[in-house]
């Protein structure tokens, strides 16, 4: 993932009420120079699952806010990808490329096998499959390994898989068909997840044209498909005449002036935190542009290392992921059917199935 959405302001959930997180833990390590955060928000659905992000914070206070955001909208996205797992996520502070090392990522596998499996941790920005074997062999509660250590491996596999089955239920709301073949999707960032959506779409038939800061990832796909055509930024991207915006690169890329020179009719991609600030849902929606939640479409990636949990197996992987169809479907329609914006109808019923399913462990199940 990359390493500079960090800000989570109009993340999942920010609609609906903020709720109290259950556990927050900081960990300290003077030898290896750990210092870690590990927030669980909800244990309703189960044990709480989310990625550790390692990233250099200005202060603890950053850390803490950007965790306390992360592993709240972890409880939403797990919510709404059907899994049985609640919302956490851990923060590690430190440079990733200075201060990883084996004994302060083994430290930290210590903190998180010592919650006794209510937090289960994955990669995320700044930690790789290699780390999380580094740290499985301190804690259990490990997901997300490598392949050959028999873990789910490169997420983005099933996030830009899941990604193109919610902008086929875009496609089937706005246009009465999921096929994508001869629409024109803009792709913002072809990283790990763009490029692997890029391939998606011109298998479907799209006219697909894309952007990045990296040239070199531009020429990646290029050299894959000719045929896609490549712009130099965001602004010349929605400026284009594009059916959909897909934003696959940092958080933050719905702000007022990308809603306002819009073009598509659909906005539906694999970053994170896509809103840049609460209430940009409302000005898409104004302007009839129809907004798949990212926590929703993107949830892909954490369906596949929560498989790996009971032994990896991606089809079966993958044929949840497909799912992610029908749930962008139904969003859809709560949101027109409430006269809500889909970003809160997703919060809504993100909120009542951790309210609904939680509550049934009030249920006595005897000696
Ligand atoms: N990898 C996953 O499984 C996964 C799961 C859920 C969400 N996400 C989110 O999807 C997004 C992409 O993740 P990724 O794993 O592909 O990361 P990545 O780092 O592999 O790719 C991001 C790409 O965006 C490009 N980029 C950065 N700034 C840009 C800008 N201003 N304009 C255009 N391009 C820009 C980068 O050069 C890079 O090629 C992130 O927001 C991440 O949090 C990823």
């Amino acid at each position: 993932m990359t390493g500079n959405d960090v800000s989570t302001a109009g993340s999942a959930g920010t609609s609906g009420t903020q709720g109290v997180h259950e556990q927050v833990v900081f960990c300290a390590d003077e030898h290896s120079g750990l210092r870690a955060i590990i927030a669980i928000y909800s244990t309703a659905l189960g044990p709480s699952l989310g990625g550790t992000r390692f990233y250099p914070y200005a202060s603890e206070q950053a850390a803490l806010a950007d965790v306390l955001n992360l592993s709240r909208a972890m409880a939403y996205k797990n919510a709404l990808a059907g899994l049985d797992h609640g919302g956490g996520k851990a923060v590690i502070i430190g440079d990733p490329s200075r201060d990883k090392t084996e004994a302060l990522l083994r430290a930290y596998g210590r903190f998180v096998q010592s919650l006794g499996g209510r937090y289960l941790t994955a990669c995320d920005v700044g930690t790789y499959s290699e780390d999380m074997d580094v740290i499985a062999r301190e804690s259990r509660y490990v997901t997300g390994r490598t392949v050959a250590n028999g873990g789910a491996g490169d997420s983005s596999i099933l996030t830009a898989y899941g990604v193109f089955q919610g902008m086929r239920a875009a496609a089937e709301h706005v246009y009465g068909t999921p096929s994508l073949r001869g629409r024109r999707v803009g792709v913002e960032g072809v990283g790990k997840v763009g490029h692997r959506l890029v391939d998606h779409l011109v298998e479907d038939g799209a006219e697909v044209v894309v952007c990045d800061v990296n040239e070199q990832a531009v020429e990646r796909v290029r050299r894959r498909h000719p045929q896609v055509a490549a712009v130099a930024g965001r602004a010349e991207l929605i400026a284009e005449p594009i059916d959909v915006f897909a934003p696959c690169a940092l958080g933050g890329s719905l702000d007022d002036d990308t809603v306002a020179g819009m073009n598509a009719r659909i906005v539906c991609g694999g970053a994170n935190n896509q809103l840049a600030h609460a209430g940009v849902e409302k000005q898409l929606a104004d302007r009839g542009i129809l907004y798949a939640p990212d926590y929703v479409v993107n949830s892909g990636g954490v369906i596949q290392v929560a498989d790996e949990i009971h032994g990896f197996n991606m089809d079966r992987a993958r044929a949840k992921a497909a799912q992610i169809y029908d749930t962008t479907l139904k969003i859809f329609r709560i949101a027109a059917e409430e006269g809500v914006p889909p970003a809160v109808a997703a919060d809504r019923l993100a909120e009542r199935r951790m309210s609904e399913v939680g509550r049934i462990r009030a249920i006595w199940l005897g000696q």
